[in-house]
């Protein structure tokens, strides 16, 4: 069947696990991507392309929960290659700042290309005569490309979800040409911040040489692409009504029971990643307990630690450094039953982690560079009586939008502390004013406004490649 809609990710919504029983079932997918573009798939009943996670080979089309989702496998070492090789150990840190080190490899490379392919063949093959695809992260950036040449006809947009790194750094990659034009197969390439966009268009003139007006690229063939910031958002209403269930209310009070009723808690939720900045955040709240600013019987910290590409050794290193550290800090500081640190490596479903926003008084968001942060946006949408602390790093994306949360650098230890101290002592006057008006940037920036102008603006600039296609 042709489909007016493609979505085309590396991950489908839901991964395929095996049980201790040896039986498979559907999980949902960990990550702020796929939570972003469910409702848009849902909003205009699209297909979804992507992997769901394994190397079973043989998976048909299916529906989950009414949405459209066609499997497209990747053998073990693709896995190995384009996924944890190319995209999670050349491409991600690249992008984010180069916090651990990037490594080139020319085999990755090869099976990036590969896989892009597959990618674009199968989306091809789904989309309707002028239909819409719409290709998203760091991991496809050759499908606009690739699926151009095969389908002069579509409307494709491009939708990068974490940084887009600056000249200096970008220029480091031995494929950057590619990828750059890879990109430039879209009508329309989006980055969480305007700094990205600019990135680009500057990357292009520079190593493509194509002519570039503000947010435009001029491709020799006459057609354009525009580059343009547009910050991802959640469902702040859905959210917020999760927040306010009874089942949610209670959940958060035996949350807070369970803890030892402190008075109060700081939280912390992320996937296991070092770009994330979980091991330095616990440092400096072990500090502010070791230098008696803080003591076990009022302040807890909990940090969730969602597993993350386990078989990538960085992050296997990480998850040691930082199960050492807690159980250092615990070790050191905690008392039977009150405990420094109260750890979990798991993830959960959303309406534990609305219980968990609605129980934290003190939420902790510090990451070394993140292209948004949707964390920090959920746990606004979820302070329902407009209080509650967030400190935020200045380098993760969403602090251009939450600027009334309280701003760290997350390399500066000290001025961490502070923050984390100023956050847990502010007045209820003063965290109802800075909640108040964050709440409200939430409440007027939601996924679906940020996934209706990304489809308008992509609707225009596919009207204008049109254009040039007539005779
Ligand atoms: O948003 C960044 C991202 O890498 C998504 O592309 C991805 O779905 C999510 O984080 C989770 O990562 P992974 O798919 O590697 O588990």
């Amino acid at each position: 069947m042709a489909h007016d809609l493609v979505i085309v990710a590396n991950r489908l919504p839901v991964d395929r696990v095996k049980g201790p029983d040896g039986k498979t079932t559907w999980r949902r997918s960990p990550g702020g991507l796929v939570s972003a573009i469910e409702p848009v798939m849902r909003a205009h009943d699209g297909v979804w392309v992507g992997w769901p996670g394994g190397t079973e080979q043989r998976l048909k089309p299916f529906k989950d929960d009414g949405l459209a989702l066609v499997p497209l496998s990747m053998t073990a070492e693709e896995i190995e290659e384009h996924y944890e090789g190319f995209s999670n150990g050349t491409l991600w840190p690249l992008y984010h700042d180069v916090v651990a080190k990037p490594e080139f490899h020319r085999e990755w490379w090869d099976t990036y290309v590969k896989v892009n392919r597959r990618f674009a063949e199968k989306a091809a093959d789904l989309a309707a005569k002028g239909a819409t695809v719409w290709v998203h992260d760091y991991q496809l950036q050759l499908v606009p490309q690739m699926l151009r040449e095969l389908r002069p006809d579509l409307r494709i947009g491009f939708y990068l979800h974490i940084p887009f790194p600056p000249a200096e750094l970008f220029q480091q990659l031995p494929w950057r040409r590619q990828i750059l034009e890879g990109l430039l197969g879209a009508d329309l390439v989006g980055f969480q911040l305007p700094g990205a966009a600019q990135n680009f268009i500057r990357l292009v003139r520079q190593r493509v040489g194509h002519k570039t007006h503000r947010d435009l690229v001029y491709l020799p063939d006459g057609r354009t692409v525009r580059a343009a910031a547009f910050p991802i958002s959640i469902d702040a209403a859905g959210f917020q009504e999760m927040a306010e269930s009874e089942a949610v209310t209670e959940r958060a009070a035996a949350i807070r029971e369970a803890l030892g009723n402190p008075k109060k808690i700081f939280l912390g939720i992320d996937r296991l990643d070092y770009t994330k900045g979980i091991y330095a955040r616990l440092r400096a709240f072990g500090e502010l307990i070791s230098d008696g600013r803080l003591t076990v019987d009022d302040a807890v910290f909990v940090q969730v630690a969602v597993p993350s590409r386990e078989r990538v050794e960085h992050y296997r290193n990480l998850r040691d450094d930082i199960e050492r550290l807690v159980g250092r800090l615990n070790g050191d500081l905690g008392r039977i039953g009150r405990p420094a640190i109260s750890y979990l490596h798991t993830s959960y479903p959303r309406e534990e982690m609305a219980a968990l926003y609605r129980a934290a008084d003190v939420m902790v968001v510090t990451p070394y560079r993140d292209g948004m942060n949707l964390v920090a946006k959920e746990y606004v949408a979820c302070r329902i009586h407009e209080d509650g602390a967030l400190v935020l790093s200045e380098f993760a994306g969403a602090a251009d939008e939450l600027r009334q949360a309280w701003l760290v650098n997350p390399y500066d230890m000290n001025g961490m502390k502070a923050a984390l101290l100023e956050a847990y002592e502010a007045e209820p006057k003063e965290l109802a004013r800075r909640m108040k008006a964050m709440r409200k940037q939430i409440a007027q920036h939601d996924v679906k406004a940020w996934a209706d102008s990304f489809m308008t603006e992509l609707e225009d600039e596919g009207n204008n490649h049109r254009k040039t296609l007539r005779p």
